[in-house]
């Protein structure tokens, strides 16, 4: 019997039918069964039903507590933000690496795993004006999301092998704010001692990531740090368009409740239906869908399977290949077929 999971799968709209038939082919290749209910956020179907799609898309999510979700057209409202205000998904987690042989603006390699708080910092309050020549807004941090973000954060460095984990802000001059950031997370280090943690000045982090990559591996910040970061790493990976990221809400206990998984990318309207679109953000969401339930071998497969076949040319147009959908998707489950079959004892 294969051990068999739940997914929630969110349909979208453009290029998603494509994916969504991509990850079907690719779960095919796996020892294990997943389920996926499906529901249908395309934008035809959010105006036929209006919001009551969101209230079966949460019943189905905290039914299942994992989520892979295909790109949507933001119109009327952002399906990503309804859903992030819905589940209460206060971390996300961003994995930027470069793939060598892939074009990218940056002559090292990267490999970071951004785990940013998503509420507070200075995103929840637009500020307000004191007369004509004045501004002010309140920083805001919470005790909460640090916690399930560094206990997100940790763990995840548990499960990889005991990645360093570094963890970056200002405590030096936002010494209330940041400083509260800083003693939660050494809290939570000290329940992990067999993980090395750091901490960095953000300013300095962000130099030092561009010129010695090498030393962080996952990097531990408030709303906006993260933000930043992550679209500087992006930018110097060169990976904007096969990026993919864990969206994610925690229980009192601070372990995730539910985790929804997406590509970094739109909907493609200019290459829809066209067999062009390349999967390897949603296949890349998909290896840490795996990773959150448990079957790390089978989510490190999907992810090398993918990474190695870009690095070798199989390609989609997009990054200068010959491959379509279809062809890149058929190679890369052929590949974790192989790589995941039960080794055959040597004949004797
Ligand atoms: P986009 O990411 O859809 O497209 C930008 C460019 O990248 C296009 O040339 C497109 O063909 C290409 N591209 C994107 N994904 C690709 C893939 N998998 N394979 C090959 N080429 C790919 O961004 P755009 O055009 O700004 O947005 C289009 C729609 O997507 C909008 O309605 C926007 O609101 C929505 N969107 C949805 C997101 C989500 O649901 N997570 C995220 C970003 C945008």
């Amino acid at each position: 019997m294969r051990p068999t999971y739940q997914v929630t799968e969110l349909l979208g709209d453009g290029i998603g039918p494509e994916l969504s038939r991509s990850v079907h082919t690719l779960c095919g290749s796996l020892p294990i069964q997943l389920d996926f209910l499906p529901v249908d956020l395309t934008l035809e179907n959010r105006r036929a039903r209006g919001m009551k799609i969101y209230d079966e898309a949460v019943e189905a999510i905290t039914t299942t507590r994992v989520a892979l979700k295909h790109p949507t057209v933001t119109a009327e409202e952002s399906p990503n933000a309804v859903l992030r205000r819905r589940l209460d998904l206060s971390v996300i987690h961003r994995p930027v690496y470069t793939i060598p042989g892939v074009p990218s603006n940056f002559r090292r390699e990267l490999d970071l795993d951004i785990v940013r708080i998503a509420t507070g910092g200075t995103y929840d309050d637009p500020g307000r004006l004191i007369g004509e020549d004045g501004a002010v807004s309140l920083r805001i941090v919470e005790r909460r999301p640090v916690l399930e973000a560094a206990r997100y954060a940790f763990s995840l460095s548990r499960r990889t092998g005991n990645k360093r984990v570094t963890s970056a802000s200002k405590y030096t001059i936002q010494k209330a704010t940041d400083g509260l950031f800083e003693r939660v997370v050494k809290e939570v280090a000290g329940q992990f001692p067999e993980v090395p943690h750091n901490i960095e000045l953000f300013d300095a982090l962000l130099g030092k990531v561009i010129m010695a990559p090498e030393k962080f591996q996952i990097v531990l910040v408030l709303n906006e740090y993260g933000d930043f970061l992550s679209d500087m790493a992006c930018g110097l990976a060169g990976s904007l368009g096969i990026g993919a990221s864990a969206n994610l809400a925690f229980d009192a206990a601070a372990v995730v409740r539910v985790a929804l998984f997406d590509a970094a990318h739109g909907t493609a309207p200019d290459i829809a239906g066209k067999n062009l679109a390349n999967p390897t953000a949603i296949f890349l969401a998909l290896s840490l869908l795996l990773y959150q339930i448990g079957e790390t071998d089978l989510g490190r497969i999907v992810r090398t399977s993918t990474l190695d076949l870009l690095r070798q040319g199989t390609r989609t147009r997009d990054l200068g290949g010959e491959e379509s959908t279809d062809s890149f998707t058929a190679a890369v489950a052929a590949e974790v077929t192989r790589r995941a079959a039960p080794e055959t004892p040597a004949a004797s």
